[in-house]
């Protein structure tokens, strides 16, 4: 590969939003490293500014639009400077954002991220502006549009990974369920599911790079479907083709859309010993009249369903949730029936959003964003409230047992004072890992035990985190094996 890049040329990356944005970045930085580039995390230091955005929410994007604001002087200082947008808000907002934010140079939408190093090597040496984005979802047949989206997953770059042992495959890019309030399926494109083979060959890699965990992504990962010589895969098949990959101890999915929730699925979470018994599958809410408007697709009889499958077939799965509160027409009542099923079920946490409506949706075209924001504000918070205790309270109940966890590395509190430069200089530190249904445990330890397997005998918990240290001895005081081993 030619080097493109100007000498010593910096890049500034700015990621918001989901981890399929968190792989994007890691992509696109690849990419960019391979033509010389180098990262840098100060974005006065930068040639380059990238700004990886989401678009689920309005306040995200206002985070941008600031963030871009701030920057609208900067290129006295810094003539050659390029600044991009790309991703989510790039898609949807398009030549917009060149309206709004005049200094902006590069707009690329998540179809397009592949062309990014041309286009600022372009913008560079004519200092015209560049947008590069895919088809909106009418503006040509399913075949045109789905390609107009590019998956653009083999460049891959340790560094930017959330630690050197785990890594995000994508295997299904876009959305076809079309929820009102949701964006997605306009900004992500066509579902479409990428080759078992490829992202077979995709983990080999990793896991010779020493990752030892991979999240397989998908905003409906369960809707996996991909035929390659004849066979049908699902997502169960794909689990069971890349168990066996040497050097990978840990395999998750996420997102899970409930109705694609199949047994087969389950049993072979319960099957195959690497798959983690953690299940993210997003509810929304718990109101048969707004899961309609929202156009979800099931019942709360059928996510009900559901979660009894998945405590019958994988019981101790911990089971975590999104709960939309405020959605047009959300009585008091269809809120208490979302705090109900938050009650009845106990998910491990929820991820708990306000309303904030869309421009594009079907729910911004077809209701009326009539729940004032101070409603939604109490509603969220009181939700919150909820979910918090009753994390807190199962969270209690590790207390006193002995988990085993995938050590992360430093915490962040740890990583914060290292880059303050106040950290000591002893061997323990505040350790991060995580156990196979998803806790956080913090304790201390050498940072040398990152990327292995630890026991963590746990004293005391938030609604957060289990706090404890390490089981050192165990086999000479054959104690803790005694203990039950909880994830
Ligand atoms: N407003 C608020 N929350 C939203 N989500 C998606 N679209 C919106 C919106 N317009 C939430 C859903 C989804 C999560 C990623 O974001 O709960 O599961
Ligand atoms: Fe959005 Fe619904 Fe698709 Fe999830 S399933 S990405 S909420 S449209």
């Amino acid at each position: 590969m030619t080097n493109t890049a100007d000498h010593n040329s910096k890049v500034f990356i700015e990621t918001v939003g989901c981890q399929m944005n968190m792989l994007d970045s890691e992509l696109v930085i690849a990419a960019l490293r391979q033509q010389g580039y180098e990262v840098t995390s100060n974005v006065k230091d930068a040639d380059t500014v990238l700004f990886n955005t989401c678009s689920v929410r309005e306040h995200a994007e206002h985070k941008i639009y600031s963030a871009l604001g701030r920057l609208k002087y900067s290129r006295r200082q810094r003539p050659n400077q390029v600044i991009g947008v790309m991703g989510c808000m790039a898609q949807k907002d398009q030549s917009l954002i060149f309206e709004r934010a005049p200094h902006v140079d590069l707009i690329v939408g998540t179809g397009q991220l592949a062309e990014i190093p041309r286009l600022i090597a372009e913008v560079r040496s004519t200092r015209d502006p560049q947008l590069a984005v895919s088809l909106g979802r009418r503006e040509g047949n399913r075949e045109t549009v789905s390609s107009s989206f590019q998956s653009y997953d083999p460049l891959r770059d340790p560094e930017m990974r959330p630690s050197p042992y785990q890594a995000f495959v994508r295997i299904v890019i876009g959305c076809d369920k079309f929820c009102t309030y949701c964006v997605v399926p306009s900004t992500r494109g066509p579902e479409q599911s990428r080759s078992p083979t490829e992202i077979a060959h995709e983990v080999k890699v990793l896991a010779g790079q020493g990752v030892k965990e991979v999240t397989l992504l998908g905003q409906t990962v369960n809707s996996y479907k991909h035929t390659e010589d004849g066979r049908l895969y699902e997502l169960a098949d794909l689990l069971e083709l890349i168990h066996d990959t040497d050097g990978i101890e840990r395999i998750k999915f996420v997102t899970n859309y409930p109705r694609d929730m199949s047994t087969r699925l389950l049993q072979a979470v319960r099957d195959l010993p690497k798959v983690c018994r953690y299940l993210h599958v997003p509810a929304q809410s718990g109101c048969d009249e707004q899961l309609k408007l929202m156009k979800r697709g099931y019942t709360v009889a059928d996510y009900d369903e559901m979660m009894q499958r998945i405590n019958e077939i994988v019981p101790g799965c911990a089971v975590s949730s999104d709960f939309i509160v405020g959605f047009c027409r959300e009585s008091e009542a269809s809120f208490q029936m979302s705090m109900d099923l938050i009650r009845k079920y106990r998910f491990k946490n929820s991820f708990i959003f306000k309303y904030s409506e869309r421009p594009g949706t079907k729910a911004d075209s077809l209701y009326d964003d009539d729940i004032p924001e101070d409603v939604k504000r109490r509603r969220n918070n009181e939700m919150l409230e909820l979910q918090n205790s009753i994390s807190e309270e199962d969270n209690a109940d590790f207390i006193g047992r002995t988990v085993e966890v995938l050590v992360e590395g430093p915490s962040r509190s740890a990583q914060k004072a290292a880059e303050r430069g106040d950290a000591n200089n002893e061997l323990a530190e505040q350790l991060v890992g995580r156990t196979d249904c998803d806790r956080i445990v913090v304790f201390d330890g050498n940072p040398r035990l990152a990327g292995s397997m630890a026991r963590i005998s746990v004293h005391d918990c938030t609604a957060t985190t289990l706090l404890g240290s390490i089981v050192t001895r165990e086999f000479q005081h054959g104690t803790s094996e005694l203990l039950p081993v909880l994830g």
